[in-house]
């Protein structure tokens, strides 16, 4: 046996037997070679290996540590809207007012932490765009979007396979307004819309503002849309519009697979059903591998793509977009109509910032710290909440979906831990008509801290409680 495997297993010993627990930090590399007499590679080689088993995780700058053993993902349960119905729940009024709160830990806020975002080269591009060109900064922007971002976009677009031309790109205030002008514009009020269950509030606001009925197909941990109900859906129903987040569904953080995506564009385009993708997490796969969004294989000029700079750069500038495909022009109409067009002044700096910068760099580090902190969010929920808490396996995106245990309930546990000056997101918000009562989403974009871990013991605790 080499000296790497005989170290690698004394350390797998001293897990399986408790001595080492979940979380815990192994011992450095350079203890691991004083104590055992070996070399520091040696010692690394040994870290490795449990990493390769899945026993270990390496945290950046800080060492190896036990893996804790993963929360069950939660259950899946009956598809409950396939009538079609309007969005009724009192929830989406009353909690989101509830958060708006300046005082909380901002566990229920689906946002990178300021400490992950490039604040001061976003600060230098906004200086650099006044003192440049002020009359062009502070000047009415075309409805449409300034060319040099709209041209950055359309290049990102390019690198990701998806052919985009430049004349379809619409800038918009963030993902939630391209949304809304795209439904605006291939809906009536009265028509049938399909949304993922559980899915973005947003989305369900919207839906609801607009006076469109809804139609929910399951999305599943792990697994993405179900594509197979969503035709059944189809068939049953006439469905004018389906609002889909095939890359990394929030609250779930799935990813839906390249087949089923294609399927999902074959049913809606062969019962005239528009798609309006929403790719805003597309970028923050944790695995690095960024998957393709629905536009890629959109063969029938069906989709209309919308993006936004709110999860990667500032959700502050309120700068996103759409990909209009066939209703390009009736939607820079309906942007011209709603704001006359987005600020200059964002989408300038944005573009400057683009240029000079790195983005895929500051993306894989952004990723990396995601995928760490959900992974110390998993560990804290199976060290410290109530034995049966399931927790969904994100693939990317910001958010964690918890399911307590038999009995609990979100909305106790939520407004237990408001008076904490914790903030969350109860399950109930994701929901057309409030299920979901027995879930939790957290987001996994604070960098893990003390005050962090404090909190996740303390939700643990107030998270028992919360069982009836
Ligand atoms: C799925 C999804 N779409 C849209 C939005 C809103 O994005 P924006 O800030 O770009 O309007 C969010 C924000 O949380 C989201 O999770």
């Amino acid at each position: 046996m080499l000296l790497y495997e005989r170290l690698a297993g004394e350390l797998r010993k001293q897990i399986a037997q408790g001595a080492l627990h979940a979380g815990e930090r192994l011992p450095s590399i350079r203890q691991l070679a004083n104590g055992h007499g070996v070399s520091a590679a040696t010692a690394v080689q040994a870290c490795l290996q449990l990493e390769r088993e899945g026993l270990a995780v390496a945290r950046p700058r800080s060492g190896y540590f036990v893996r804790a053993t993963a929360p069950q993902p939660p259950a899946t349960r009956p598809a409950r809207r396939s009538v079609p119905g309007t969005v009724s729940n009192p929830a989406l009024q009353d909690v989101l007012d509830m958060l708006a709160r300046s005082d909380l830990l901002p566990l229920h806020s689906a946002t990178p932490a300021p400490a992950l975002l490039p604040q001061s080269a976003l600060t230098a591009s906004l200086a650099r765009c006044l003192r440049h060109d002020a009359s062009a900064a502070l000047d009415y922007a075309p409805p449409q979007g300034h060319l040099a971002l709209r041209r950055q976009i359309a290049q990102r677009y390019a690198q990701i396979g998806a052919g985009v031309a430049l004349d379809e790109i619409v800038i918009t205030a963030g993902a939630m307004e391209a949304i809304n002008l795209a439904l605006r514009t291939v809906t009536a009020p009265g028509d049938v819309v399909l949304v993922e269950t559980p899915t973005y509030h947003g989305i369900l606001q919207t839906v609801a503002a607009l006076q469109l009925k809804v139609l929910e197909v399951p999305n599943l941990s792990g697994q993405g849309i179900d594509v197979v109900r969503l035709e059944q859906l189809l068939q049953r129903n006439a469905v004018r519009a389906a609002v889909v987040v095939p890359n990394f569904n929030n609250p779930l953080g799935s990813l839906t697979s390249d087949v089923a995506k294609q399927a999902l564009l074959e049913s809606c385009a062969r019962h005239g059903t528009v798609v309006i993708e929403d790719d805003i997490y597309g970028d923050l796969a944790w695995s690095g591998q960024r998957p393709s969004p629905l536009r890629r294989w959109d063969r029938h000029g069906n989709v209309i793509s919308c993006g936004s700079f709110s999860k990667t750069l500032a959700p502050g500038l309120r700068v996103g977009w759409l990909a209009g495909n066939q209703w390009t022009d009736a939607l820079v109409r309906a942007k011209y109509f709603s704001t006359v067009g987005s600020a200059s002044l964002p989408q300038l700096a944005l573009a400057d910032y683009l240029q000079r910068h790195d983005q895929e760099r500051h993306l894989r580090r952004l990723r990396r710290m995601l995928a760490d902190n959900g992974q110390r969010l998993h560990e804290a929920i199976a060290r410290h909440w109530p034995a049966g808490t399931r927790a969904s396996e994100p693939q990317g995106g910001l958010s964690l979906w918890l399911q307590l245990p038999p009995g609990g309930d979100g909305r106790v546990l939520f407004e237990a831990a408001l008076a904490k000056r914790i903030g969350t997101s109860p399950g109930v918000l994701f929901s057309s008509r409030g299920d979901y009562v027995d879930c939790l989403r957290l987001s996994c974009g604070l960098p893990w801290d003390e005050r962090l871990d404090r909190a996740l013991k303390q939700l643990g605790q107030l998270a028992a409680a919360a069982i009836r």
